[in-house]
């Protein structure tokens, strides 16, 4: 069908932290490009986004930092609201789904779903913790994934299968709020019985050519059957499940959250003026509905939302569901509660924007997982945004600068390589048009490059810098087409490089509305005036990336700051390096000429060890003999006043001086501490 329309949206990220690189390449920069280059074809394209503000993660942050889940989805909201922008992903609307007008829109869909009889109440066991007094929904439990054996699988979500769990399932499952064994407790929850509309499902299904990862994990879904699903919790913070006796229960966030994407469209329409507007987008089957998400959320978009829409009736159901694969960071998965990840604010504050949009359009993980690296942004910034596009509009744009005042020159007579060039810009946006069109963002991003070898190896074979002695004509001829090609460069940019297509569209002083087609067709006319030439790209030195590569692999990936105590975090791994056992002391005597030494004997168990200790102001030696301490066992030896110190033992300091870390039950030595 031709679509008049097109409805875009990309998953409403949590307002539960800020965002990171890998949910910018899979749901938010390829949105961002397909509907960039929508609007440059002249289409009626919406983009439409939002903060999902309810969810377990969003309570265990808040519960956490002693705040309201509001005040948590509050800063989040201003924080990734921004962050986005100073990308340039453009939303036409970016809501949240705290309003009034999102409480409203989700509960009148469950209302009508509960009128047309499509919900089954069913009192059914849930965890509980007898320690907290409260029911944990969702994220509130962990345990091991009964499909894969994740062993950290999360109520609702295992993350390593991506399988959609219920927390029951769950093998060996721990409250997450206090470490307890939960208990199953009966209530009352409100079920979407999935199965009685598989086959309207199916049938709809079947209609589209879905990309491959969506069909495949649905189809899987489907054959295992589908099943009742609660879409309600025993929770506080959501969306509130409309009738009298349900208090104390909200929907299920997932319930709510796709809701979230007409009622985004419903405030944009409010704020153009025109409240009844959302429906144009909403409810007329010519419009196209596109969902760009990630592939953990898959069986939200492409099974539970379709089939929540199809039995609400009078909307469009999506045609197509791009999920992206995942971005993984110097080899290894992205995990937000590790803090192994990129943060986009923290990428931004240091680094270009479009720098990353190339980088991750390059390297889109469209159809397998793909891997982000530090080196990779450094050398598709230099090597290619720097070297090969810059290059080619840094040496023309100097050129027009020096020889023919920045005025365009005249175009005289075309010799084949000309032609060829002028040629290769309309092959290169129709080409570059089609994969943006069908999701293929990696390779359109590698066609536009591409297309800026072809120009630099165009300048080079013409070498004007020769022909404009031997050959003034020939040389304004090149000049000419360079510019040209720079003009449609400028406007090819736009999907993936808005920020230096603006920069560069400056120093052209081009002025018209920026049009897909008129790529190769509309150029500039002989002495057009141009600006003065800039730099487009900086070079990001080695120094910079090595920085970013040890903060990131040494402790930046494990090192933000704890907010408590105000110290970095460190990973397991990295506290297992280091071998903490009891020691007894066997002799003690002070250094001689020192206040505050003394040398200790010590045995570990099956050896014994030299340590020189900084306690004598506190201890005398024969206090020290006989007694338990814990010390580092694997400390380098080091040199204390010609003495040999074999380990550190570990000690707190007070006003009154130390007192030495001991165990509270005397125990052997040599034994670990852990
Ligand atoms: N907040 C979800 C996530 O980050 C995505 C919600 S998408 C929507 O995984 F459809 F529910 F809006
Ligand atoms: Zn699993």
């Amino acid at each position: 069908m031709n679509h008049k329309r097109i409805l875009v949206t990309s998953a409403l990220p949590y307002a539960n932290g800020p965002l990171h690189i890998g949910q910018i390449a899979g749901a938010y920069l390829p949105a961002d490009i397909y509907v960039r280059y929508q609007r440059l074809k002249g289409r009626n394209v919406i983009y439409i986004c939002g903060s999902d503000e309810h969810g377990v993660p969003i309570t265990v942050t808040a519960d956490h930092e002693n705040i309201t889940p509001q005040d948590v989805v509050d800063r989040y909201h201003a924080m990734n609201r921004s962050s986005f922008e100073k990308l340039g992903i453009a939303f036409d609307h970016y809501s949240r789904t705290s309003i009034p007008l999102h409480h409203q829109k989700t509960q009148e869909f469950f209302l009508i779903l509960e009128k047309k009889k499509d919900l089954v109440v069913k009192e059914s066991e849930q965890f509980y913790s007898e320690v907290s007094h409260r029911f944990l929904p969702d994220r509130y439990v962990e345990g091991t994934c009964p499909f894969c054996g994740y062993d950290k699988a999360r109520g609702d979500q295992c993350d390593r299968c991506g399988k959609w769990l219920e927390s029951k399932e769950l093998i060996d499952p721990r409250s997450k709020l206090d470490g307890s064994r939960p208990v199953l407790k009966p209530t009352k929850h409100w079920y979407l019985p999935m199965g009685r509309f598989a086959k309207a499902w199916k049938n709809w299904f079947d209609q589209h050519a879905w990309k491959e990862n969506v069909r495949n994990y649905c189809i899987g879904w489907y054959k295992e059957g589908f099943t009742d699903r609660p879409i309600t919790r025993d929770l506080h913070w959501g969306v509130p499940v409309p009738h009298q006796e349900a208090k104390g229960k909200v929907l299920y966030v997932w319930f709510d959250a796709p809701i979230g994407y007409i009622s985004s469209t419903m405030e944009w329409a409010q704020k153009q003026g025109d409240p009844d507007l959302w429906k144009t987008y909403w409810c007329d089957p010519e419009t196209k509905l596109v969902h760009f998400i990630g592939k953990d959320n898959i069986v939200f978009h492409a099974i539970l939302f379709p089939m929540i829409l199809m039995e609400v009736g009078g909307v469009v159901l999506p045609d197509a569901i791009p999920a992206n694969e995942y971005l993984t960071i110097e080899g290894r998965k992205i995990s937000t509660s590790q803090n192994y990840a990129i943060w986009l604010n923290d990428y931004l504050d240091r680094f270009p924007p479009d720098a990353l949009r190339y980088t991750l359009a390059a390297n889109a993980p469209e159809t397998k997982d793909t891997d982000f690296s530090w080196k990779q942004l450094q050398r598709r910034n230099n090597d290619e945004l720097a070297d090969i596009l810059g290059n080619f509009i840094n040496r023309t744009l100097t050129f027009a600068d020096r020889y023919f005042n920045r005025k365009v020159p005249e175009r005289r007579s075309l010799d084949k390589l000309d032609n060829q060039m002028l040629k290769q810009i309309v092959v290169t946006r129709d080409q570059m048009g089609t994969c943006l069109e069908h999701f293929e963002v990696r390779e359109g991003t590698k066609q536009l490059m591409d297309l800026c070898r072809f120009a630099n190896k165009y300048f080079n074979d013409q070498a004007p810098w020769e022909t404009r002695i031997s050959d003034p004509e020939r040389c304004q001829t090149t000049i000419n087409i360079c510019l040209q090609t720079i003009r449609a460069l400028s406007v090819l940019m736009i999907p993936i490089l808005p920020f230096t297509s603006e920069k560069v569209q400056r120093v052209l002083k081009l002025k018209d509305p920026n049009q897909w087609e008129d790529v190769g067709e509309k150029e500039f006319l002989s002495g057009h005036q141009l600006g003065r030439p800039e730099i487009f790209f900086e070079k990001i030195e080695d120094q910079v990336i090595e920085n970013e590569i040890k903060a990131f692999l040494g402790m930046g990936a494990e090192g933000q700051k704890d907010m408590e105590t105000g110290s970095k975090t460190i990973s397991l791994e990295t506290l297992k390096q280091i071998d903490l056992r009891t020691a007894k002391v066997l002799e003690a005597k002070k250094i001689e000429g020192t206040d505050k030494l003394l040398q200790l004997k010590i045995d570990l168990g099956d050896t014994t060890r030299q340590i020189v200790a900084g306690v004598a102001e506190s201890y005398t030696p024969d206090q020290m003999i006989g007694k338990t301490l814990v010390v580092v066992a694997n400390l380098q030896p080091a040199q204390i006043r010609g003495i040999e110190s074999q380990g550190m033992l570990l000690a707190v300091q007070t006003e009154k001086g130390y007192t030495l870390l001991t165990t509270e039950d005397p125990v052997g030595p040599g034994l670990q501490v852990e």
